[in-house]
């Protein structure tokens, strides 16, 4: 069996491709990126390291792809993962990777009748919607009261009955559209896919910046100095969401992969839920405690266009179909990126400290 990650240099991808050579040599994983995110290029020797064959292409190119031969499950985690792709600017590289690059993926699945996984993402939720939800402050975070509840959402999280209709930035729009796609082909061509619209995923290795892996950021300021801030929604840090551990996402896929006819078709939301949720004043203390140290957090009240104040996700349907629940909590994943920051600081500092080095030309 051969399994190709798409964006198999970058956190989630490099991460999963590793595990599952891990637990399953026998299997052959091919991990495809074309480096584009800054600190991917830092996976390269941890692949090698752990048998994982690594391949420099880009889904924008049939010919990349085509070279690549058979193979038998395709998890797609390429991506330019981050909602304000395009805001200020061309959205031409976010349409090209996450929906044209897909469908190419998409193409290379169905020469070779391969399964394919497919990383969404809560994004797909309009912007709007998020944003009318009635969140109540406490001191330190916002909340859904306990008895409030409405379609599609509760205090327990976002589920995927909430209505789509609406914007939700050009990054949700490309994971949908490729999730509309994906079903045609499943429909059509009898491929087996599986969507799993992920909230927030952190863990070691994750490249963290301000407008993509939160946790890994905040960590980083934390441990090597430097600044923060709280942007968005009066600038207090009052906003939520819910963290997944990698090791997390990779125990439902694993499960997913052994029963793909049965899991065939489905959407779901998968994220750390409410026990694994988190303010951004909360995780300042939660910093704080692990290093003893408190930096400066400016404070910005003014709300960028893609953002939301809070998101948690609902796994009740996850769980009912699948059995999984996460089980690493928040303490657990802080604790994991804490030492992992204290044992490759020098590698990591350059690429996460205050004043990266400059990030190599995009290929
Ligand atoms: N990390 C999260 O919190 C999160 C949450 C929800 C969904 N997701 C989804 O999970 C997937 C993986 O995200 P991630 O956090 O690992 O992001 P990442 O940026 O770490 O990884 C994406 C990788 O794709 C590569 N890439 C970008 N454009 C490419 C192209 N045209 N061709 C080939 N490779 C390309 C990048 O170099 C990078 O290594 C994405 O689809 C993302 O949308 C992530």
């Amino acid at each position: 069996m051969r399994i190709l990650i798409t964006g198999g240099a970058g956190f989630v991808g490099s991460s999963l491709g590793l595990m599952l050579k891990r637990d399953r040599a026998e299997v052959d994983v091919c991990a495809f990126d074309n480096l584009r995110r800054r600190g991917s290029e830092l996976a390269l020797g941890r692949l090698k390291d752990g048998g994982v064959e690594f391949v420099h292409g880009d889904i924008r190119s049939t010919d990349d792809l085509a070279d690549l031969g058979k193979f038998d499950l395709l998890i797609e985690c390429s991506a330019e993962p981050s909602v304000q792709a395009g805001y200020g600017g061309s959205p031409a590289y976010v349409l090209q990777t996450n929906l044209t690059g897909t469908i190419n993926c998409l193409e290379a699945a169905r020469r070779h009748g391969a399964d394919v996984i497919f990383l969404s993402t809560s994004r797909v939720y309009p912007i709007d919607r998020l944003r009318a939800l009635p969140l109540v402050p406490s001191r330190h975070r916002l909340d859904i009261p306990a008895a409030d509840a409405g379609i599609g959402w509760s205090a327990r999280g976002i589920s995927t009955e909430f209505p789509l209709a609406g914007h939700r930035s050009m990054y949700g729009a490309t994971k949908l559209a490729s999730e509309l796609i994906i079903d045609e082909y499943r429909a059509m061509y009898g491929l087996r896919t599986i969507v799993n619209r992920c909230g927030v995923l952190s863990g070691p290795w994750q490249m963290g910046r301000v407008d993509q892996g939160f946790l890994v950021l905040w960590a980083a300021r934390h441990a090597f100095g430097g600044t923060l801030a709280y942007s968005g929604f009066g600038g207090q840090g009052l906003q939520v969401r819910d963290v997944l551990h990698i090791a997390d996402l990779y125990d439902l896929i694993a499960l997913q992969m052994n029963e793909l006819t049965r899991h065939s078709g489905s959407v779901h939301n998968v994220g750390g839920g409410y026990d694994r949720s988190v303010s951004l004043a909360e995780l300042t203390h939660a910093c704080q405690r692990r290093t003893g140290t408190a930096i400066p957090i400016a404070s910005r009240p003014e709300t960028s266009a893609a953002d939301v104040p809070y998101y948690i996700t609902d796994n009740t349907a996850v769980t009912a179909a699948t059995g999984w629940a996460p089980r690493r909590s928040l303490d657990a994943l802080l604790d994991d990126l804490f030492a992992w920051l204290r044992e490759h600081r020098t590698i990591l500092e350059p690429v996460l400290g205050m004043a990266p080095s400059p990030a190599p030309a995009a290929p």
